[in-house]
């Protein structure tokens, strides 16, 4: 028996969260590098940076993002734009390994494979933190979220459907992949603030691709 079948003895695959919310453990970990070259690449052609909330707060999360359409804040609100409106160009197309782990990802937590048409990059440097809130500016909300964790660990809060439901505190390490839809797919979510560390890939910082069927 190989080394690999060893370790997926050793820890579940499919850590379930709540009904219809997965996290499946290290599945993105063998395509890591090339995930993470094409998070350069896409950084490369749309900068990464730190957006405004509409209540004029500077998000300490630097992000961009690829696909169709891309998830902006300002003053005037959230919403989804086809255009990246630092640059006024069409946002990066959806890296291919991008797109095939989305998929797979949704059918390995029990889900229509996902056609993702949108992609936010987050970056978090130590210190950056996402409040809890709920990812509801999509038009398809039968569609899952799939969300990919790499580099530096981060505690992922996962909570109900008000925001006054405890949520729950998850370790989400390197190549692990989040899934949420159906009974939890407006669950609010958040990260507490990243805890300084190197990560032999990805240095002093943790990515998150956050896959989403905007419209
Ligand atoms: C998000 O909710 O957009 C990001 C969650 C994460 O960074 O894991
Ligand atoms: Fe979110």
């Amino acid at each position: 028996m190989t080394g690999d079948l060893l370790e997926g003895l050793a820890a579940p695959a499919m850590e379930p969260l709540a009904e219809g919310a997965v996290v499946l453990r290290g599945f993105a970990r063998a395509e890591a590098p090339a995930l993470l070259a094409a998070v350069a690449a896409v950084t490369a052609a749309a900068p990464l940076r730190h957006l405004i909330t509409p209540g004029g707060l500077r998000m300490s999360v630097a992000m961009t993002n690829c696909g169709e359409a891309g998830w902006v804040s300002d003053r005037r609100g959230y919403r989804y734009d086809p255009r990246d409106p630092d640059t006024g160009r069409l946002w990066p197309a959806m890296p291919s390994v991008f797109r095939a782990l989305a998929g797979r990802a949704a059918e390995a937590a029990g889900y229509a494979a996902l056609a993702p048409t949108a992609c936010l990059v987050n970056r978090y440097r130590p210190g950056a933190r996402l409040s809890l809130h709920q990812d509801r500016d999509e038009l398809d909300l039968d569609a899952p979220i799939v969300s990919v964790s790499l580099g530096l660990p981060a505690t992922f809060l996962f909570g109900g459907l008000a925001r006054s439901d405890r949520p729950r505190r998850v370790r989400l390490e390197h190549g692990d992949v989040a899934v949420w839809g159906g009974p939890s797919r407006l669950a609010f979510h958040g990260i507490d603030p990243l805890k300084d560390g190197e990560h032999p890939l990805a240095g002093r910082c943790r990515w998150n691709l956050t896959f989403r069927k905007a419209r």
